[in-house]
């Protein structure tokens, strides 16, 4: 997995449409140089996306500074939701700059009151207490934290296990990488916390089991019971499809978890702000978690995230001891409200609501053309993904959906790379301004990239066997 896009400068046909603009070779020569003092200066692990140097970013598109334009469908891994460079959020920045206010900790200021209190407002009932932080993965590891020690409140020490589930992802760091179940990312964790385990996910696709029956047997098979469980963390829907588990599976996983006193926590982290047609993605299974992670869509921008969620659990530490240094920075507050506002304002998730079904369609149709290897598609409201597989086979091919991408990146339609336990995920993520025509044309561009990439493979195969 991981596989690097070629900076050798190359000649791709001219490209020159309403949304897209390809006009040099790619990479540009020009970019080159940055492109290689990154590689000097990064860790290796930063390699991987599309070798396009963005000099800018605005609404639906992203441009270098050499005349190439592309039709955006990364909004940067779900951050722009409300569209790139969008004049209210920079306005908002731009006056919460000249206000004179760029730092304050955790002394108190107008702009985390106030978006503390928006963000409450726009949480179900019960879910009243804001923490706000800066990345995603603070968030869940904050959850984590949050529902251990109200486990152990309940239900004493032996009430501390965390249950995530298979190819999820809550982030990199050690307890959100833990509760994820991308098995390859944890060897580096070696003595495993017993206490955090992970559950089939039900997909219907590589788990075929939908049924809730699979959590319990995964409670089972590590000896724990509800008595010894203090959170279960779920991805709304797994960022590697994306998929949706069942609406009764996940009913059932609520009922259980407050039977149970377990704390559930949804990780809205690309999920959330308008992204599946409902303002949080967990509406569409009509059930309230306990604690809601959230992050990315939040301010189309700046980094912030949160933890929202119940008094109870929310308030178990006292005065100075849950902070953060940088937790509601105040430029980051004012891109967050003017953000959230914008999607209300212009109804972004209703226009997720109203594209679903012509993504959802686009997608089936690729696969029609290509069911040997387009495995499985899903799509709700703007996000959606075509998991790639080896002809004819349930086994992720990771060269194959790279391929895609880079077709799709010459031809002016930016995907980032390929994602999931495997690195097998074509994903869809346009900011939810895009037009239906655009949708329309990247699903035509989408659908020759995957052509020509099944085409270049079946040669490749063809030489390999002479
Ligand atoms: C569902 C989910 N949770 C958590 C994270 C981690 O967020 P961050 O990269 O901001 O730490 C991500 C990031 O991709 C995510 O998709």
């Amino acid at each position: 997995m991981g596989k690097e896009f070629n900076i050798t400068p190359t000649d791709v046909p001219k490209v020159e449409t309403k949304y897209r603009h390809i006009v040099t070779p790619l990479p540009h020569p020009d970019s080159v140089a940055t492109l290689e003092k990154l590689r000097q200066f990064e860790p290796q692990s930063m390699r991987g996306q599309p070798p396009i140097v963005w000099d800018r970013a605005e609404d639906i598109f992203v441009y270098d500074k050499y005349g190439n334009r592309w039709l955006d469908w990364s909004s940067g891994v779900l951050v722009t939701n409300a569209g790139h460079g969008v004049p209210e959020v920079r306005q908002a920045i731009i006056d919460q700059v000249n206000s004179g206010l760029l730092h304050n900790y955790c002394f108190p200021s107008e702009e985390r009151a106030a978006l503390a209190g928006y963000l409450a407002g726009l949480s179900p009932e019960g879910l009243k207490k804001v923490f706000l932080l800066t990345t995603g993965s603070e968030a869940t590891e904050c959850a984590l934290k949050l529902a251990r020690a109200q486990g152990i409140k309940v239900g004493g020490t032996k009430k501390i296990g965390l249950v995530g589930f298979d190819r999820g992802f809550h982030g990199r760091t050690l307890g959100s990488q833990q509760a994820g179940g991308m098995a390859g990312q944890k060897s580096w964790i070696v003595n495993l916390d017993r206490a955090i385990i992970n559950v089939p996910f039900p997909d219907g696709y590589w788990e075929e089991n939908t049924g809730f029956d699979a959590f319990l047997n995964g409670l089972d098979r590590a000896g724990l019971t509800g008595d010894n469980i203090a959170g279960v963390m779920m991805e709304t829907y797994q960022g590697v499809g994306p998929d949706f588990a069942p609406i009764e599976y996940v009913r059932k996983l609520a009922t259980w978890c407050k039977a149970h006193k377990v704390v559930l926590i949804f990780d809205e982290v690309q999920a959330g702000f308008g992204r599946t047609g409902k303002f949080w993605a967990f509406e569409h299974y009509g059930v309230t978690p306990d604690l809601i992670c959230c992050g990315k869509g939040i301010s189309s921008s700046l980094p912030l995230s949160a933890v929202i969620g119940r008094e109870e659990i929310m308030d178990q530490f006292p005065p100075g001891s849950m902070t953060s240094t940088h937790t509601g920075n105040p430029v980051c507050c004012a891109a967050a409200m003017a953000s959230v506002k914008k999607i209300i304002r212009d109804k972004l998730t209703e226009n997720a609501a109203w594209l679903e079904p012509v993504l959802l369609a686009g997608l089936k149709r690729i696969q029609a053309r290509h069911p040997e290897v387009v495995g499985h598609v899903t799509a709700k409201g703007l996000v959606g993904g075509m998991q790639i597989v080896n002809p004819g086979r349930k086994e992720p091919n990771h060269d194959l959906a790279h391929g895609i991408i880079e077709r799709c990146y010459q031809k002016g339609l930016l995907l980032f790379a390929p994602v999931g336990a495997w690195g097998q995920t074509v994903k869809i993520a346009p900011p939810l301004t895009i037009p239906l025509d655009a949708l329309e044309e990247g699903l035509v561009v989408l659908s020759q990239a995957t052509d020509e990439a099944v085409t270049a493979l079946s040669q490749s195969v063809k030489v390999q066997t002479l």
